[in-house]
């Protein structure tokens, strides 16, 4: 099919009141310190939800600011797609609680799993039901509370993660003036998962296969256990050969690319993709510091708040690369 089909209209992101410092964390009796944390993730800051602030309410949060950007209603919305590993409950899907609260009456809504890559795979779905005609308007989420499934005992894993939730608007290119059509959406898309290596990074308690016990939670086997330096590797591999993919689909090269948004899993990860891909640092995006990782969160966040800052102005040619738990993996090329 020939693209562009869609085009992202709208960015939004909201994170919890709390910030939580790296000192805070040694603070709190963590063996941690600043230094460590900083030098080998780049992180100085996450946000950590209250109760008050559930997955439902950072999300709808997100997606009102996107809606406000992208200049339409809830009522326009045709499908809500909300990319996460936490979600306020195992049933209903939590997109359902976001769909009531904004009050998207004629929407379909559910959620999808596929960890820090859930925002990606999630637009990927949506500009795939766009092209069926299934759907005009879709709001796309990206959202996680991970700071209820770490180990806050854990250092290997805690100091890493944080709260929020990125919201778009994305939406089929005859909603824009003429004009415009030709040049704006996305250009390329690739994704891939393996599931053969799915305790490198996953929770094995909490869901049907092994509920609570108390054999689970003396064994902490409720929270993310992770194997880092097994994750690193394969995550700068996959980002970096689906970043070629996604380039050459689109008949691009790396010097066309005016700002890549990666996931913001640590810096370290960032710069070796970065190098891999062939783009120098200042074509970059990198938040990780103030957000940490925040999952299926971290690239609809990165993107609204590079769109704040002025990185993404219209016309600029985006690249997206996505790495999570699963593996899960993927790219995409937008023009903006
Ligand atoms: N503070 C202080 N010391 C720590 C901490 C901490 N928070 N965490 C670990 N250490 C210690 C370890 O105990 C170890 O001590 P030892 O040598 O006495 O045993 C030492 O630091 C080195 O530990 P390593 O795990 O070997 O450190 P490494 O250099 O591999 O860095 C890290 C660990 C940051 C997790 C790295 O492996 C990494 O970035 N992995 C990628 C994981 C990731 O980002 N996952 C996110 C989810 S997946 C995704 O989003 C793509």
């Amino acid at each position: 099919m020939k693209r562009p089909i869609a085009y992202i209209a709208g960015t939004g992101y909201a994170v919890p009141r709390r910030a939580v410092t790296n000192d805070d964390l040694a603070k709190q009796g963590l063996d941690t310190n600043d230094a460590w944390i900083r030098d080998r993730t780049g992180i100085g800051q996450r946000y950590v939800s209250d109760p008050d602030e559930t997955l439902t309410v950072l999300s709808t949060n997100a997606a009102r600011i996107a809606m406000a950007e992208a200049g339409i209603t809830a009522s326009e919305i045709d499908l809500i797609v909300l990319g996460t590993a936490t979600p306020d409950h195992l049933l209903p899907a939590t997109a359902v609680e976001v769909q009531a609260a904004l009050g998207a009456g004629r929407a379909m809504a559910f959620d999808l799993g596929a960890a820090c890559s859930g925002w990606l795979y999630s637009a990927q779905v949506a500009e795939g039901m766009i092209a069926t005609g299934m759907a005009e308007t879709v709001l796309v989420i990206g959202a996680e509370v991970l700071s209820t499934i770490v180990d806050w005992t854990d250092r290997n894993t805690c100091v890493l993660f944080g709260d929020g939730a990125g919201a778009t608007i994305i939406r089929h290119v005859r909603t824009l003036p003429r004009a415009e059509s030709r040049e704006r959406g996305i250009l390329s898309s690739y994704g891939r998962s393996d599931g053969n290596l799915f305790d490198l990074l996953w929770r094995p308690a909490g869901g049907v296969a092994e509920p609570f016990s108390e054999k689970v939670s003396a064994e902490r086997r409720q929270f993310v256990r992770m194997e880092g330096r097994e994750v690193f590797k394969h995550a700068v591999r996959s980002m970096a050969d689906a970043v070629d993919r996604a380039l050459d689909q689109a008949k691009l090269t790396p010097s066309d690319v005016d700002i890549m948004i990666p996931h913001q899993a640590n810096t370290r990860i960032i710069e070796a993709t970065a190098k891999h891909a062939g783009l120098p640092m200042e074509k970059v995006f990198v938040n990780v510091d103030r957000f940490g990782n925040t999952s299926a969160a971290s690239i609809p966040i990165a993107l609204a708040d590079a769109r704040r800052q002025g990185r993404v102005p219209d016309g600029s040619l985006v690249l997206f690369a996505a790495f999570g738990a699963g593996f899960t993996w993927g790219s995409m090329v937008v023009r903006f």
